[in-house]
């Protein structure tokens, strides 16, 4: 069976999970960055080399004013609260997505995180903020381009080529895909990197993916029998 080496999620279902507990849609947020801790060590004690987390994608730009930039206060919260035990632990933030966008001050939270754990070899916690496939793909793309024009890079790519131009060309692909919060879409996520990945869609709130619930999902990843287009080896 092939390791469960990296786990990508899509932590949807915060505001519903606010709402349900008649609080505010932010209350389910910051219920869902402290989740990002308790589920990077779960997800670290299960052996994941890899955790790529979907924090706020190219799409969610269209939310309140309001919203949106609590959300942008978050990383600080988050990397506040908890970067010193990340370090402790080992870990390595990671970054994807497109970081210009983004208020100056999270920016610089985020990349000062990614540069205090840069020489840390434990798990790879990613964030996926300002993320989104489409545009990860239409950058490669015209930065392929864009080498082919200049002559730094020759006419005719291949899949390992190509994977170079990408935001998660250090990281090898998804291996199981899980999406929180009962929807079953993908929702412009890790496209190209989720190609054979196991896919888990599950009915528990971010808030609510406790160490158990990965530790089911693991489970059930293991239970399933991934043939990468081929037939079963006996
Ligand atoms: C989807 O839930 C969740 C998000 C759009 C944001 C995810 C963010 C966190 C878990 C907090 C950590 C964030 C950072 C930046 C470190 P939803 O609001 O769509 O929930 P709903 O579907 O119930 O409305």
């Amino acid at each position: 069976m092939n390791e469960c080496r990296h786990v990508a999620i899509i932590m949807d279902g915060n505001g519903r999970w606010a709402k349900a507990q008649g609080k505010p849609r932010t209350a389910g947020h910051l219920a869902g960055a402290d989740n990002i801790r308790t589920v990077a060590i779960a997800a670290d004690e299960l052996g994941i080399k890899y955790l790529t987390l979907y924090a706020f994608s190219t799409e969610n730009w269209k939310r309140s004013a309001d919203e949106v930039g609590y959300l942008m206060k978050l990383p600080a919260y988050l990397f506040g609260r908890y970067m010193e035990e990340f370090l402790q632990r080992g870990y390595r933030i990671r970054l994807i997505g497109d970081l210009s966008a983004l208020p100056a001050a999270t920016r610089k939270v985020l990349l000062d995180a990614a540069e205090r754990s840069q020489a840390n070899d434990g798990l790879n916690l990613i964030i996926a903020i300002n993320y989104g496939s489409h545009d990860e793909i239409l950058r490669a793309v015209n930065d392929y381009a864009a080498d082919v024009a200049a002559g730094r890079a020759e006419q005719g790519i291949d899949e390992a080529g190509f994977e170079q131009y990408l935001m998660t060309k250090d990281f090898p692909p998804v291996d199981l895909l899980i999406r929180t919060g009962g929807e079953q879409r993908i929702s412009n996520y890790l496209l190209w990197q989720i190609a054979y990945a196991e896919l888990e869609f599950i009915p528990e709130a971010w808030p609510d993916f406790t160490p158990e619930v990965l530790r089911r999902c693991v489970d059930e990843y293991y239970g399933r029998d991934r043939r990468f287009g081929g037939i079963k080896n006996e």
